[in-house]
């Protein structure tokens, strides 16, 4: 008899960047990227192996779907049953904090639970380098969030050398302010959307030059507890990404006017001597790095610009995935 298990994980924002692929199929990135695992929005799945099943049922905050999202975890949970032989289909479960799919990284938390809960409940004994890997063949990013804290996803030249690890830093003591202005669904997904840079972006190239070189600087800065070399990276890096993607035929603007009078009042309060950075992911939501004990001023800054407008979320540096519970 097969367990159930449950896996709760957090999604993770790259302070630099993922963005193209060398192999769909593996999901083996163009180049390295670095990110940072949060203490918001979590995952939580549970993945229950029933021999009566005739398929995959997946439910996904107390809703059974089948659409390509079903699909999608129904061809990852082939992966786990080819690895051990089993032939049993699952109940999959998926209860999600935040909002889906509007650049807020809800596939990296949703992918690394899954592999979790699905290794624990077919029996596949994996160290958390194999689970990274695991977890990066459901979306790239998802294989930072097996880590807490800061974490780097190698590009590797296979998939046994494409793993994320955990990055020691000087201080972990970093905030990230989450201006959610638009929680429905984005335009164009990240998949498709990297895949266009990619093949149609003159600016492509640039961009992998550049990014080996932000990596290397990135983890410098963190060794060094460098924060406004931290702070000035994750900016350019997010700034270089969106840069290559507004080159792509047709181009790829996740960019709305509201993000760019965040990016202003971000720089804004810089001048007022708060030390704070935006990023932006797969839509047009900015995150603002800062450190902890400006976190509530950055807040408060972004919630008096947007009004009504938009939302603010105040995180932290939050854990790995864990399996829960199993029975
Ligand atoms: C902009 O990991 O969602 O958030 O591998 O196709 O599932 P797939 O893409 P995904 O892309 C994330 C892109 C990004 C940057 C990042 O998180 O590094």
């Amino acid at each position: 008899l097969l367990p159930c298990a449950t896996a709760i994980a957090y999604p993770n924002i790259a302070l630099i960047k993922y963005w193209g692929k060398r192999d769909e199929a593996l999901i083996l990135p163009m180049t390295g990227s670095l990110s940072l695992t949060l203490d918001v929005h979590a995952t939580t799945t549970t993945v229950s192996p029933d021999a009566r099943l005739s398929a995959d049922a997946v439910e996904f905050n107390g809703t059974l779907i089948d659409d390509a999202a079903a699909r999608k975890v129904a061809v990852f949970l082939d992966l786990v049953r080819q690895r051990v032989g089993s032939r049993v289909f699952a109940r999959v479960r998926t209860r999600n904090d935040g909002p889906t799919a509007a650049g807020l990284a809800s596939s990296a938390s949703g992918f690394a639970a899954l592999a979790a809960a699905a290794a624990h409940a077919y029996a596949l004994e994996l160290t958390p380098r194999e689970l990274s890997r695991l977890a990066r063949r459901g979306s790239g990013s998802a294989s930072r969030s097996v880590f807490g804290g800061f974490a780097i996803w190698h590009a590797g030249q296979d998939d046994a050398s494409s793993f994320a690890e955990p990055v020691q830093a000087a201080s972990l003591d970093v905030a990230m302010v989450m201006a959610v202005i638009q929680a429905g669904q984005k335009a164009i997904s990240s998949r498709v959307a990297m895949r266009r840079t990619v093949e149609t972006s003159p600016f492509y190239p640039g961009w992998l030059h550049q990014n080996p070189l932000d990596l290397e600087a990135m983890q410098q800065a963190l060794a060094a507890g460098d924060f406004t070399r931290m702070g000035e990276l994750t900016e350019a890096n997010a700034l270089r990404m969106h840069a290559t993607m507004l080159g792509a035929m047709p181009p790829v603007r996740y960019l709305a006017p509201d993000s760019l009078r965040i990016l202003d009042e971000v720089a804004a309060l810089r001048q007022r001597g708060v030390p704070a950075y935006a990023t932006m992911d797969a839509g047009p939501n900015v995150k603002v790095l800062c450190q902890r004990h400006d976190a509530l001023a950055v807040a408060d800054a972004l919630r008096a610009l947007l009004g009504d407008v938009g939302r603010v979320v105040v995180a932290h540096a939050g854990p790995g995935v864990r399996v829960c519970e199993a029975e």
